[in-house]
């Protein structure tokens, strides 16, 4: 088997992932190492501080950084990004901004399927969140909810977050908020959430090769202690490899 990552920040110099083609590399060498064969790239869209509301630009982006790669992959040592296989979407905030390029569908889901990868302020009104939802949902699409244990609205009440799953929408989790080098606190309601049936799918939402990485292997080893295996695949290869073929999730 092999993870399928949907959530990472993979493209250079366009958010606050990789500052250089250079740390992709090595962004990509880790995740390749630790079981990886699939990475969705999701640069932040409509975020105020990046100003990436302009799909042609994300796109350009995205191509240009697959034909640097492909360049590398007959260099030693590289033959092995033939073997990973990278897709576009977008890290979507929920802005006005947002909103208005959603009703000219001029938005990037993942992999040009219907999920739609969201994520908003914590300072975001639940009705105003709901009504987003709504209107995402309106267009056929379903919102993946980007790292749902970061939220103290959804840490102090999961009812929130089951009220929006129910309304339609997946939950997408970070891997590394079960590990204990993340702090007791974040690990605590990700593992809450997960025995809640509160999340379908995990993702590492990488943004570079040393601290915020995309190993998702030592994840995996730490759940398959606590969680049943057909849980644990179904979160890390199965619903993400659904997502990535558009199709409906277990
Ligand atoms: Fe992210």
């Amino acid at each position: 088997m092999n993870f399928v990552d949907i959530h990472s920040h993979i493209l250079p110099k366009i958010d606050d992932g990789p500052p250089s083609l250079d740390i992709v590399l090595q962004m990509l060498r880790l995740a390749y190492r630790t079981g990886t064969r699939a990475m969705v790239a999701t640069p932040h869209m409509f975020l105020p501080p990046f100003n990436n509301n302009d799909l042609a630009e994300i796109k350009h982006a995205f191509a240009e950084t697959v034909q640097e790669l492909g360049r590398w992959q007959s260099e030693p040592g590289w033959s092995f990004l033939r073997d990973m296989s990278l897709y576009l979407g977008a890290e979507n905030y929920l802005s006005p901004e947002f909103l208005e390029a959603l009703e000219h569908g001029r938005v990037l889901s993942v992999n040009q399927s219907f999920y739609l990868l969201v994520e908003f302020s914590e300072f975001l009104s639940f009705e105003m969140l709901i009504s987003a939802v709504e209107r995402i949902l309106a267009t056929g699409r379903v919102p993946i909810l980007a790292h749902v244990e970061r939220y103290p609205p959804f840490r102090e009440s999961p009812r929130m977050l089951e009220h929006l799953c129910e309304m339609g929408c997946v939950a997408q989790l970070n891997g590394a908020s079960v590990l204990r080098t993340k702090g007791r606190a974040q690990r605590k309601i990700a593992l809450s959430f997960l025995r809640q049936g509160l999340v379908q799918v995990i993702a590492s939402d990488a943004h570079e090769h040393r601290i915020r990485t995309p190993v998702l292997d030592q994840v995996f080893a730490a759940l398959k202690k606590t969680f049943s295996e057909p849980d644990v695949i179904a979160w890390m290869f199965e619903n993400p490899r659904r997502i990535l073929a558009n199709q409906s999730l277990i």
